[in-house]
């Protein structure tokens, strides 16, 4: 029996009340009736995953714990949602909805930084490896690496005004970007700039903007409904960025960092994005951070061959049946 398959398999069942102020409601023990208190915070790590089929509960164990953290912690909430179904909640505790879609004004900078997003010396690091996601997430067909030195040379290059003086006026934008790969001699960074176009001056050019949205809320809810399919990736993919933007500045102001990421399976189906998105996921714990994914899609999310990684990182997981 693998990991993934032992641990759907109830062999005990135990009484869960973790005492501590920060406890939160999660349900009645079935077989006792005991109530269940816990603390995630306290756990092995943080890390939750709820699983389960369309309309078995998934979404509102989410509000329910929203709420509950909302009320019993000072814990700020991120909030991924592609059904556009948390606002209603998000605006009674006057939290901050962004509607990404390529129709809307709130802007949403790929290319956002700060200082604190990476441990080590180097901040550009981490972004590195997210843009290059976000690079294969557009080449499907995989970055050889000619292209991928091309990329992180630019990279470096782009990033060298805010490097020197961080402030947000100097943060670049994809066009930026792009017009330093246009500059380079080899062939394949031709191939890079067209294919980035679309992203810069064509039709999907929504993420070249500077940010215009406070994202200083307690509880922000990312609105991802309005993209279309080829979009949504990409979207759910520039939200990850942005939570991780949040948990490195929360983690300097000590303040824990609560996200739920539904449709996980999406970035977990292609290796590209589910590389990206393991790592973050793992990473979360030493910064502060308490991800929680939501599928529906249980087949996906198994047959992910990265499943375990998350399994593995995962201390509250809630099957509903
Ligand atoms: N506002 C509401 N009023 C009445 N019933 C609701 C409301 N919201 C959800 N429900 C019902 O509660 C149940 C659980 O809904 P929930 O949205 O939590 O399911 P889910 O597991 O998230 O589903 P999905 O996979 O479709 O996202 C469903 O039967 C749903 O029809
Ligand atoms: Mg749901």
């Amino acid at each position: 029996m693998t990991t993934s398959t032992a641990i759907f398999v109830p062999f005990t069942t135990e009484e869960l009340l973790v005492e501590s102020k920060e406890s939160l409601y999660y349900g009645l023990n079935a077989l006792s009736n005991n109530i269940i208190l816990a603390d995630r915070k306290e756990l092995k790590n943080p890390n939750g995953l709820i699983l389960g089929t369309p309309g078995s509960g998934k979404s509102f164990m989410a509000k329910r714990e929203i709420t509950n953290i909302m009320l019993s912690t000072n814990d700020d909430i991120i909030i991924s949602d592609p059904e556009n179904e948390f606002f209603p909640l998000v605006k009674a505790f006057g939290g901050q909805v962004i509607n990404i879609s390529p129709t809307s004004k709130d802007y949403i900078n790929i290319m956002d930084i700060n200082l604190n997003y990476s441990d080590d010396d180097n901040p550009l690091s981490l972004k590195s490896d997210f843009l290059l996601a976000f690079f294969e997430q557009i080449f499907l067909t995989g970055l050889n690496p000619v292209e991928k030195s091309i990329i992180d040379r630019c990279i470096k290059l782009v990033y060298q005004p805010y490097m020197s003086n961080p402030t947000d006026e100097n943060i670049p934008l994809l066009s930026d970007l792009y017009n330093l790969i246009r500059k380079q001699r080899e062939d394949e960074a031709n191939n890079l700039a067209v294919a980035l176009e679309l992203y810069t001056t064509g039709n999907f050019d929504y993420f070249n903007n500077k940010t215009n949205v406070n994202l200083q809320n307690r509880l922000i809810s990312f609105n991802i409904k309005e993209l279309g399919t080829q979009l949504k990736k990409v979207g759910m993919l520039v939200v990850q960025d942005q939570i991780w933007n949040k948990v490195t500045r929360n983690r300097n102001l000590k303040v824990a960092t609560r996200t739920y990421m539904d449709e996980i399976h999406l970035q977990l189906k292609e290796k590209q994005t589910a590389n990206y998105t393991i790592e973050n996921w793992k990473r979360q714990r030493k910064y502060g951070g308490i991800p929680t994914g939501l599928t529906q899609n249980v087949k996906d999310f198994l047959a992910s061959p990265e499943i375990e990684s998350i399994f593995e990182n995962c201390s509250l997981l809630k099957i509903m049946s």
